[in-house]
């Protein structure tokens, strides 16, 4: 994808001018995002896949004015032409091929800040309710319609007894009616509602998650105390607290401020640079989501990668693999790899492809490949 280059999936905007004009900023409606667009999956498979233990499932309905909601898996659902039901189906890309394949075109946007494809189908006036999410997202209208409000309201004040996030005092100020291929780009906090007009509505949630500050600072601490032995620093952690010299107490219960000052030193051992920065973030944004189980291959289908490196076809990521870097530090379904970045995985990490044709690698790095193959991490495409 050209970054500078008008593309119709932006409204005619440029990835960079998206990112700058929209991104986390304003919301923006795109008539025909997907021209022709067909659904990846038909309305069967999601109500399929609401029936799987291994599916986050949510349905979503209305009863004597007051809004309700299950968990899935679920053995009955409404039937389509009932009215007033939502059912939303989370982390579809985990779960199917081509979902994944939709999401890659929105990889102008970093990887880590990717969060998943949900889907929703709903009866004739189903919806979720006034709500608004903490994450940026782009609406796609996979099939039927859906009438969305949406509003830039300050008071983000929900009510408390409803069962999910519901907005206590809607106010719209904006209304687009969506069909199939159309999209609407929401930034975090923007107050909206999504009504479906007629039966078999389905909708692509596209959805981007930012870690908070808290979590960050977190998981920067949770590293450095997991690397504190490793750094060459620490050695004199390995001895224990002395305190001769401590004079007699006449207050035994008080702790002595020699051995505060002391623990307070011990932080010296721990550098917070980028390196530790970018340990943590790797292995936290590969992590792969709670519940993914990679299908392990047949080995007699497996290419022997070490003694026959293939001439022809691909090697690709799995739809499940998280695969990032930072600097020569390279991150697969939260472990570091030992191996320092090359073009042959830097490759495989940005194009989550690798043509096998011009890209022999290296021994060790073949035997990593070899590894992700027979964990099903990555797969190999003959061609
Ligand atoms: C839906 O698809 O019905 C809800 C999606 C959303 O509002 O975030
Ligand atoms: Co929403």
């Amino acid at each position: 994808m050209k970054l500078d280059r008008p593309t119709a999936m932006l409204g005619g905007l440029s990835p960079n001018a998206f990112m700058q004009g929209h991104w986390q900023r304003k919301h923006l409606l795109i008539r025909q995002a997907f021209p022709n667009f067909v659904a990846p999956l038909k309305i069967a498979q999601v109500r399929k896949l609401a029936r799987r233990d291994d599916v986050e499932s949510r349905l979503i309905w209305r009863e004597d004015d007051a809004w309700q909601m299950e968990s899935g898996p679920f053995a009955r659902l409404p039937r389509a032409k009932e009215t007033g039901w939502t059912l939303l189906v989370q982390g579809v890309d985990l779960h199917d091929d081509a979902m994944a394949t939709l999401l890659h075109q929105f990889r102008f946007i970093p990887d880590a800040r990717l969060d998943d494809a949900m889907i929703s189908i709903a009866g004739d006036g189903g919806g979720v309710g006034p709500h608004f999410d903490s994450y940026d997202v782009f609406l796609l209208q996979a099939a039927g319609r859906r009438r969305w409000r949406i509003g830039s309201q300050k008071n983000l004040d929900l009510d408390p007894d409803a069962p999910l996030k519901i907005l206590s005092n809607f106010q719209p100020e904006e209304e687009f009616v969506l069909e199939p291929g159309d999209m609407l780009y929401l930034p975090p906090h923007m107050a909206h509602d999504g009504i479906a007009e007629g039966d078999d509505c389905m909708t692509i949630s596209i959805g981007f998650r930012s870690p908070s500050l808290a979590e960050l600072a977190r998981g920067m601490l949770e590293t450095a105390a997991d690397t504190l032995m490793e750094s060459p620093r620490s050695q004199r952690l390995q001895t224990l607290y002395r305190d001769p010299g401590q004079p007699a107490v006449a207050a035994a219960a008080a702790i002595p401020e020699g051995l505060i000052d002391e623990a307070l030193k011990t932080l010296q051992a721990v550098r917070f640079d980028r390196a530790l920065a970018g340990r943590f973030l790797g292995a936290y944004l590969t992590e792969p989501k709670p519940g993914v189980v990679f299908d392990v291959p047949d080995e007699a289908e497996l290419p022997d990668l070490a003694d026959d490196w293939p001439l022809t076809g691909c090697l690709e990521l799995d739809r499940r693999t998280r695969m990032l870097y930072t600097g020569k530090r390279l991150f697969i379904n939260g472990e570091p790899v030992d191996e320092p970045l090359s073009r042959v995985l830097r490759t495989l990490a940005d194009q989550r492809r690798l043509p096998c044709a011009g890209s022999k690698p290296t021994g060790p790095e073949s035997e990593l490949l070899q590894d992700w193959l027979d964990a099903g991490w990555i797969r190999y495409c003959g061609e």
